[in-house]
């Protein structure tokens, strides 16, 4: 029996925190066992946002190092640079004329954008989930993982499954969200752990930069002296306690010491520093390994955009036989681009 197929990604924005590991990428990690998993590098998703040429080459290095550390196995899943395949904006065109603009206006993450970036939106930001669609579509994938937050998308690439076979003939499966359990981490300032809040613990942090940030933590703010009791709900150094400490006997110890006033903020903090420099440290020994040979990432990249590449290409194929549009294999040599150029050149 083929295994279903399973298309996720994330836009390169930087390196990865502890909450992509724990909500994300253990869960990506487990998915392989089950499914044939393509997992994409949505980097022409970063543009609809920001734009630094300077830096996007690195965010895609980084995150593809954390990816790696973090159990994506490019032996056993495909691993996809979303730029590189020329097919994800060629159906994502296509896909543009299936939809219409008030339905795209109605996506609340695309409202949401809006309302926060104080911009005119770009075409391209409207566009956000056709090109996702485009993504999913292309391989044909029945099953995206994916956090609450994306499934929009999802709805909008259902949407345009159902569009496209009612149109033109049975062609792609109506995927379907696999809901990440995804539990939001707190940050080192008790809000969502976040990139871009400077509250993050990353998993390329050494095991000093990371006990720093976790000394520095925000805890219960009742609490002025070591006596006081001390409050574990809401308290972002047990939240982070009760995922990463190992021992739940001793876990469950130590919360009714703080409880009791019996324990400093000090020695938690530091025992927290301890369980999650444990919990990271085989994770950092293979990012370790990725990061020092940039070349072999590279062709991680390349050798599974490959082989995407010919997936992505034969269903195009068939879209555009669908659409009406010319589709002779023949017809790449007569345009061919290179030495000399082609046929008809
Ligand atoms: N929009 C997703 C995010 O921001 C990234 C993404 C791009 C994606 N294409 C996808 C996720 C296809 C799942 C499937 O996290």
């Amino acid at each position: 029996m083929t295994k279903d197929r399973i298309l996720t990604g994330h836009r390169p924005t930087g390196p990865r925190h502890i909450g992509h590991l724990v909500g994300t990428l253990e869960n990506w990690a487990r998915l392989q066992d089950t499914y044939d998993c393509f997992f994409l590098v949505a980097d022409l998703h970063v543009l609809t946002t920001n734009y630094q040429p300077e830096h996007l080459q690195d965010n895609v290095r980084n995150m593809l190092a954390d990816w790696l550390a973090a159990g994506i196995d490019p032996e056993r899943s495909t691993i996809v640079l979303q730029s590189i395949i020329p097919e994800h904006a060629q159906l994502a065109l296509l896909f543009g004329m299936l939809t219409t603009v008030a339905r795209l206006e109605r996506v609340p993450t695309y409202k949401d954008q809006v309302r926060e970036l104080n911009l005119q939106p770009s075409s391209g930001l409207l566009t956000y989930p056709v090109l996702q669609a485009a993504d999913i579509l292309l391989y044909k994938a029945q099953v995206v993982p994916v956090g609450e937050d994306q499934l929009p998308h999802i709805e909008l690439a259902r949407e345009t499954s159902r569009r496209f076979n009612q149109t033109f003939g049975e062609t792609f499966p109506e995927p379907e969200a696999l809901l990440s359990e995804a539990a939001r981490l707190p940050g080192t300032d008790n809000r969502t752990m976040h990139t871009s809040y400077g509250n993050a613990i990353f998993l390329r942090d050494t095991p000093e930069e990371t006990t720093r940030k976790v000394m520095d933590m925000y805890t219960d703010p009742t609490r002025l002296r070591a006596t006081d009791p001390g409050h574990v709900e809401g308290n972002p150094v047990f939240a982070l306690l009760d995922i990463f400490h190992s021992d739940k006997a001793g876990l469950a110890e130590l919360k009714s010491r703080y409880t009791e006033g019996k324990v400093g903020d000090v020695e938690v903090k530091r025992i927290l520093a301890e369980s999650l420099n444990a919990y990271l440290a085989p994770l950092r020994e293979r990012r370790q390994v990725f990061a020092s040979q940039p070349a072999r990432l590279m062709e991680i990249l390349y050798g599974g955009s490959a082989r995407a590449r010919s997936i992505a290409r034969s269903t195009l194929d068939e879209v555009y036989e669908k659409m009406g549009l010319l589709h002779d294999r023949a017809l790449d040599e007569k345009i061919r681009l290179g030495h000399g150029g082609g046929a008809y050149c």
